[in-house]
């Protein structure tokens, strides 16, 4: 089955062809008009949308070597995002599919991501739990088979992305943070500053990111610029080690304590190095099996968007013309510990 993707629910203009779980193209257009406000400003990113959709589905078509006709359904992201952002793609793909009498399905985007982690020939066995980290969700999940969704914890306050974000903006990096943070945490001190891990005490599969952004600003504050520039590296390791540990210790504990050993991570943060190399050696000492999306399938992307799509098409799921976008539409049902 060949589907077409597409992803418009925040910066990212991205569409995809996948030949069942293979990917044939998978072209993203990050929009940079927003780089000077340090954040997404919603309306320029719906025009951006509206003016990237139409040539970035054509290049995706003519690198798979594919063209409208040869699709066999489509897939957009409906939810959770900017609503401007979700309604040019919605709007897009519930217009061809109609023209064509194709089948389409509205997807959700946390479940794009999940689903990043069984492209090409990588699968996650069931059943699994899958950590989702991006700029808007934090959040752990037991995902029992295919489309069941637990929510079993999440942020209390800011996602983990965002603090990212936010903590590089008040260090002066650019917009997306995330990768910058990354990037300087390789040459830093993690141990220069101890900051604190949200939540640490509490038992919990919940997390809080808010007081860890403030231990931040307040460190920051009390340095003079010419301090701040030579510890940059140092701060942005200290900071990185406290977001990742509470991310890997939350998880870890949720595995054990619902024992299910294999464990995906979803979101853009799931790029990050410390994550990556944390969550491995915690892996390996309680045996669990940890699996990451390729980087290129971190962030925001439509191959993730089409593999969530054909899975629920594979499942007798379609949508009609009542298809409709949702700016917090949820995926799954809350669970409480027993
Ligand atoms: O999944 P995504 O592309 O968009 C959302 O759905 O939110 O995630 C974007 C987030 C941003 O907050 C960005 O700073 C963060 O992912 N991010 C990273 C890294 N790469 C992207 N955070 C930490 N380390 C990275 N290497
Ligand atoms: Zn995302």
């Amino acid at each position: 089955m060949l589907i077409l993707g597409v992803e418009t629910s925040c910066d990212e203009t991205s569409a995809a062809v996948i030949d069942n779980t293979q990917v044939l193209s998978n072209i993203i257009s990050s929009q940079s008009v927003h780089l000077q406000f340090g954040g997404v400003v919603p309306e320029l990113a719906s025009r951006a949308h509206l003016r990237k959709i139409v040539p970035i589905v054509n290049e995706a078509l003519e690198k798979a070597d594919k063209s409208l006709g040869d699709i066999d359904a489509f897939a957009v992201t409906h939810g959770p995002g900017l609503i401007g952002a979700l309604l040019v793609g919605v709007n897009y793909i519930k217009g061809i599919a109609t023209a064509l009498n194709k089948p389409f399905i509205g997807v959700n985007h946390i479940e794009g991501h999940i689903y990043s982690n069984f492209l090409g020939d990588m699968a996650v066995e069931m059943p699994m739990l899958c950590l989702l980290v991006s700029g808007g969700h934090t959040q752990i999940m037991a995902i029992q088979a295919h489309l069941h969704y637990r929510l079993i914890g999440k942020t209390r306050d800011d996602a983990v992305g965002e603090a990212f974000d936010k903590v590089a903006k008040l260090l002066g990096l650019p917009y997306p943070g995330g990768p910058h943070i990354d990037k300087l945490a390789k040459e830093g001190n993690p141990d220069f500053v101890k900051f604190p891990i949200g939540l640490a005490k509490e038992d919990t599969f919940d997390f809080s990111y808010s007081g860890l952004k403030t231990a931040v600003l307040n460190f920051v504050n009390k340095l003079d610029e010419k301090e701040r520039q030579a510890h940059l590296a140092d701060i942005c390791a200290s900071f990185q080690k406290a977001a990742v540990k509470a991310l890997v210790d939350r998880t870890i504990r949720a595995a054990r304590t619902y024992q299910i050993r294999h464990i995906a991570v979803g979101g853009g943060v799931a790029a990050n190095s410390g994550l990556r190399e944390l969550m491995k050696q915690e892996g390996e000492k309680y045996h669990l099996t940890i699996y990451f999306p390729e980087m290129q399938y971190c962030m925001d992307n439509a191959a993730m968007i089409a593999r969530a799509g054909l899975q629920r098409l594979n499942s007798g799921f379609s949508s009609n013309s009542g298809l409709n976008a949702f700016p917090s539409l949820p995926l799954e049902e809350e669970l409480t510990p027993a």
